[in-house]
């Protein structure tokens, strides 16, 4: 049958502290051991306990999201990760993908998503490990603890699963949850709402249930000649935020802070708020923006995280509750006039207003709230720039298809697969301008690691077209035809149409960009730190440009698309960072 909405109230995630307290007050280094375990996890009041893979610190302790890790701005994290899964997948992971091929168990690495880390502790696909390391990934090379420097500005980050081949089922299964870079030198003047009851992690995602409580995973492939089991897109019919379906959460007439992420493997969400309430943005992925920025809805791609403030003290209406909703098509953005459907993601419930209650009592309710919206946020980041970039690449996305079926066999950037030799090779403390080229009808969130990027601007292709045909011939001819595909994209037809507005919260320093279809996206890529060095208290910007950490080290780092099950199938491709 159906699940009743908002039965379930929205739960807090177990909070794990990234740093230690000395003697005196000083933050030091903190050790954390975090643990992925074959549990269940309730996600309606009725739903029987589903089957996952969650993180915790014991098994019995593990939840769906795994527990929000609290970093301080430069005290370092250590993480030890391990891994206590069965031998095998209660999803169906396609091992005719380019996957981990482990003799037996579960393969899993964790990525910081968001993190300035070394490579050796950035998750490499390749550096996965099972249960009690039995098998480990070419890559891998040590059990831990892996090290987060934390020596970036306050933001939001998340961690999740990123074993090739099997980060959407693994993240599917559970394997995710929130981190947060805090800092209150920096952000304690903001005056933003904060506190656990008023500063709130919500973790979005989709998913289908079988009529026994488990989690379904469609287990057939769109094109089972070539995947067996790999589907384009996984999408649900239940939201789930912070491991419950539709909750809902009482909340005082005032200010709230909500650091929302979108962990869905395909979903986007447009989300908006009844009772004319709007979302003032704070930051964007894991760094704030220099001023805050108002909008009525937006645009969240999996694996982005917005930051906002709601304020229920401007609910009109007097309906008692607010509805955070979305009506974004699946996939996005779908067919041109196709008018999309709304669905509900949570609902808030105001206090009611009683017959006894009057306008001075409704005043001071205002009053005991102390948080504000200040006028400027972090002002002091720097300013992309696009005079910095030191050179140009182009980056085409096409999906590949079969014996005339418009089913994708897989995804490749540039026309070479994860497994081709490196290409991208940007200097250390450089920028670069990157000019993405997506030939598809979809649109994918580009994800770049360790780098921060600026977007700078939009473009429809004008012969969108040509470029296509030209694609398609590669991938006709078979010959992989890497050279025909830089010639592709080389064409002097790049981007004469359209401009496409940056919406003004996706101006800042980002780490996803959601790249439009039929277009050019230009992005200014960053390969230095925001902020690198620590003099006294003062973290200044300039210098060097040089990681605090060797950035050369290690297996290297990648950019992709963030749809899970795109990301998972060839789109993604391997980065080194040169000196
Ligand atoms: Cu959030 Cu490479 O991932
Ligand atoms: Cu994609």
């Amino acid at each position: 049958g159906k699940l009743e909405k908002f039965v379930d109230e929205l739960p807090d995630m177990p909070v794990l502290r990234g740093y230690g307290v000395a003697d005196g007050g000083r933050l030091v280094a903190g050790e954390l051991n975090v643990g992925m375990y074959d549990t269940t996890w309730k996600f309606h009041r009725d739903l029987p306990p589903t089957r996952v893979f969650a993180y915790g610190t014991s098994k019995e302790t593990a939840t769906v999201p795994g527990p929000t890790i609290i970093a301080a701005r430069g005290v370092p994290t250590r993480v030890t990760w391990t891994n206590h899964l069965p031998r095998h997948h209660f999803l169906p992971w396609d091992r005719s993908l380019s996957t981990a091929q482990p003799h037996a168990g579960v393969p899993t690495v964790v990525h910081l998503h968001g993190g300035v880390q070394q490579s050796t502790s950035d998750g490499h696909g390749m550096a996965w490990f099972t249960s009690n390391f039995s098998s480990t990934g070419p890559t891998f090379s040590s059990r831990g603890p892996y090290h987060y420097p934390n020596r970036q500005p306050p933001g939001n980050l998340w961690y999740h699963d990123h074993a090739m081949g099997l980060t959407r089922v693994n993240i599917l299964a559970g394997l995710m949850g929130s981190y947060r870079v805090t800092d209150p030198t920096t952000e304690a003047h903001l005056n933003l709402p904060s506190g656990p009851a008023h500063d709130r992690n919500l973790v979005l995602f989709d998913r289908d249930f079988t009529s026994a409580g488990e989690l379904f995973m469609n287990a057939t492939g769109n094109n089972p000649g070539v995947h067996p089991q790999w589907q384009p897109e996984y999408f649900g019919a239940v939201v789930v935020v912070n491991g419950k379906a539709w909750p809902f959460l009482r909340v005082a007439r005032r200010r709230y802070r909500f650091r929302i992420l979108n962990a869905s493997n395909a979903r986007f969400f447009r989300l908006s708020l009844s009772g004319g309430l709007r979302f003032v943005h704070l930051g964007s992925d894991s760094v704030y923006l220099a001023k805050p920025v108002s909008s009525r809805e937006f645009v969240l791609a999996p694996s982005e995280i917005a930051d906002v403030v709601v304020d229920f003290a401007k609910a009109s209406g007097s309906s008692g509750h607010v509805v955070l909703r979305s009506d974004a098509p699946a996939p996005y953005p779908g067919d041109p006039g196709e008018k999309p459907e709304t669905v509900s993601v949570m609902k808030f419930v105001l206090p009611k207003r009683s017959p006894s209650s009057s306008p001075e009592l409704e005043k001071k309710e205002m009053e005991m709230d102390k948080s504000a919206i200040p006028a400027a946020l972090m002002e002091k980041n720097p300013k992309p720039d696009p005079r910095e970039a030191v050179r140009t690449r182009r980056i085409a996305m096409y999906e590949y298809t079969k014996n005339g079926t418009d089913e994708p066999t897989h995804l490749y950037l540039n026309g070479v697969s994860y497994t081709d030799p490196v290409t991208e090779t940007p200097r250390e403390g450089t920028s670069e301008l990157w000019e993405v080229i997506n030939l598809t009808d979809d649109n994918h969130p580009l994800h770049v690691h360790l780098a921060l990027f600026a977007a700078l601007d939009q473009r429809s292709l004008r012969r969108a077209g040509e470029f296509r045909d030209c694609m398609r011939g590669n991938a006709a001819d078979g010959a992989g035809g890497r050279n025909d595909v830089v010639k592709c994209r080389m064409g002097r037809h790049l981007a004469g149409g359209r401009r496409h507005k940056v919406p003004r919260q996706e101006r800042g320093w980002k780490n996803v960009f959601k790249v439009r279809p039929g277009s050019v996206t230009r992005l200014l890529v960053r390969f230095k730190p925001l902020e690198e060095e620590k003099d006294g208290d003062q973290m200044t910007q300039g210098g060097g440009g040089r990681f605090p950490f060797d950035v050369t080290a290690g297996p290297g780092y990648v950019y992709h698309c963030h749809i899970l099950d795109h990301e998972d199938n060839e789109m993604m491709r391997p980065m080194k960072i040169v000196r």
